[in-house]
């Protein structure tokens, strides 16, 4: 693991408890990523129907009513997806704003990527009468609309993944380096996989709810065929996640992996193999209602996700403890430098006897390059135990780089020049070559 950059946080007390903040950020993702994934399957399932339906006219029907659903689903994810937004800023504020700030491009990519998928989705939706004669191409909105449902939970998923990782912040440089963890593909097909049999689950039900005429709006299906057929979609991606799950949990990062994750991830895979058996027996004997089987196999993936959901949740707090602690330590310390200083202010010193004390030198350390610079750990520049090894009796080979820095260090941003008096520079390089316990 690299150093773990540390920034302080906004010394501002929570407006609610934490634990408070936990359970609605698991509540309020879990509704928000149900929609998002009926959005994702229903748009794809759209797709694979209307292709089908250019040889059987009972596809083409079937992906329109389908398509039907994807717009009210696309509506209630994104609104729903604002309370987990929220809660991400008010109890993750470093590290998702890190994230943020680092996949920069690719996060802001993601207003113009939804509202065009918004837009496709809708001229797919209204013109499939319209474009009759012209199949080719009304596929190929459905398409790229899909296309585009597709890349935007993957950044999103790149980006809260990123947030994860502080010892990676200081080698990523945009979204293509943040791909580089070795969990985000096989997160990202965990999570389309879900979203593919969560959505034959619920078109199970919609397709066999009791009110839906499916003789009339059909030529050969009925409610029977249609629920076996979701039901090995459903079967088939909940199948799959048995490879993308476990692929998932070999390569993510060991920092957070607990015992309590590994429990939670154990519970939720046995639940699912339960409703893959209950799935099956649907496909090989559909039962005469959708009854006792369907609740069961619901209330079993529910469990899933729950558990799922709560294990990334594990997952997420026990990554972020150490620089948790680290931000602390550094809020903390800003906190007291900040009311020493307000103290200062309003008794109108304006130094303390002990910082009177402190050399110029030390002085425009603090003033100046300790936002950069600490003793011994990395910050935004290098630590001091290895510039002093660099300038070790030679204060005018540092006085030289502090006026006109270089760009040294590929993986280090550039250092600004700073300008300062000469008593100053000769000052502040004595005080950085004497740091005790550098060299
Ligand atoms: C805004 C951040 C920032 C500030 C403020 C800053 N530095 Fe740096 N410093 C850096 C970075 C980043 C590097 C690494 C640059 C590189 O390797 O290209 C660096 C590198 C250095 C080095 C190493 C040069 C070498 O040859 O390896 C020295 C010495 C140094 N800084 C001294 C100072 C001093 C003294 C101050 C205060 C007067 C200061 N820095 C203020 C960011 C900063």
């Amino acid at each position: 693991m690299g150093p773990l950059p540390a920034p302080h946080d906004i010394p501002l007390p929570l407006p609610v408890s934490p634990l408070f903040l936990e359970l609605a950020i698991v509540f309020l993702f879990l509704i928000h990523i149900l929609f998002v994934a009926l959005m994702l399957g229903g748009s794809l399932l759209t797709v694979a129907f209307e292709i089908r339906g250019r040889r059987r006219p009972d596809c083409d029907v079937l992906a329109r009513e389908i398509a039907a659903t994807v717009t009210v689903s696309k509506s209630l994810a994104v609104v729903l997806g604002v309370g987990p937004l929220l809660v991400m800023n008010v109890f993750y504020t470093v590290f998702f704003y890190s994230a943020n700030a680092l996949t920069g491009a690719a996060w802001l990519a993601v207003i113009p990527l939804v509202t065009a998928a918004f837009l496709l989705t809708y001229l797919h939706k209204y013109t499939w009468d319209r474009l009759a004669g012209a199949k080719g191409l009304h596929i190929a909105i459905g398409a790229l609309a899909s296309a585009l449902f597709l890349v935007v939970p993957f950044v999103f998923l790149t980006n809260i993944n990123l947030m994860l990782f502080p010892d990676r912040w200081t080698s990523v440089h945009g979204f293509l380096t943040a791909l580089v963890l070795p969990n985000v593909v096989p997160r990202y097909l965990h999570f389309v996989t879900a979203s593919v049999a969560l959505t034959g689950l619920f078109l199970m039900a919609y397709f066999g709810r009791a009110g839906f005429p499916a003789e009339e709006v059909f030529r050969e299906f009925d409610r029977r065929a249609l629920r076996r057929r979701f039901a090995s979609v459903a079967l088939g991606a909940t199948g799959l996640q048995l490879l993308f799950g476990p692929l998932l949990f070999f390569t993510l990062p060991a920092v957070g992996i607990s015992w309590a994750l590994i429990l939670n991830i154990l519970a939720g895979v046995s639940l699912a193999i339960v409703a893959i058996v209950l799935l099956t027996r649907e496909v090989v004997a559909p039962g005469a209602r959708l009854g006792v089987r369907y609740l069961a196999t619901a209330t079993a993936l529910t469990g899933t996700v729950v558990f799922m959901a709560y294990g990334r949740h594990l997952y997420r707090e026990s990554a972020l403890a150490p620089q948790r602690t680290a931000i602390a330590a550094r809020t903390a310390e800003f906190e007291e430098t900040v009311l020493a200083a307000q103290m200062r202010a309003k008794a109108g010193i304006r130094h303390t006897k002990a910082e009177a004390a402190t050399s110029p030198g030390e002085q425009v350390f603090r003033s100046i390059c300790s936002a950069c610079h600490a003793r011994d750990t990395r910050l935004v520049g290098p630590p001091l135990t290895e510039i002093d090894r660099i300038y070790k009796g030679n204060p005018a080979g540092l006085i030289a780089w502090v006026k006109a820095p270089g760009k040294k260090r590929p993986d280090y941003p550039q250092m600004p020049a700073i300008k300062l008096t000469p008593a100053q520079y000769q000052a502040v390089a004595e005080f950085v070559l004497a740091v005790p316990g550098t060299s």
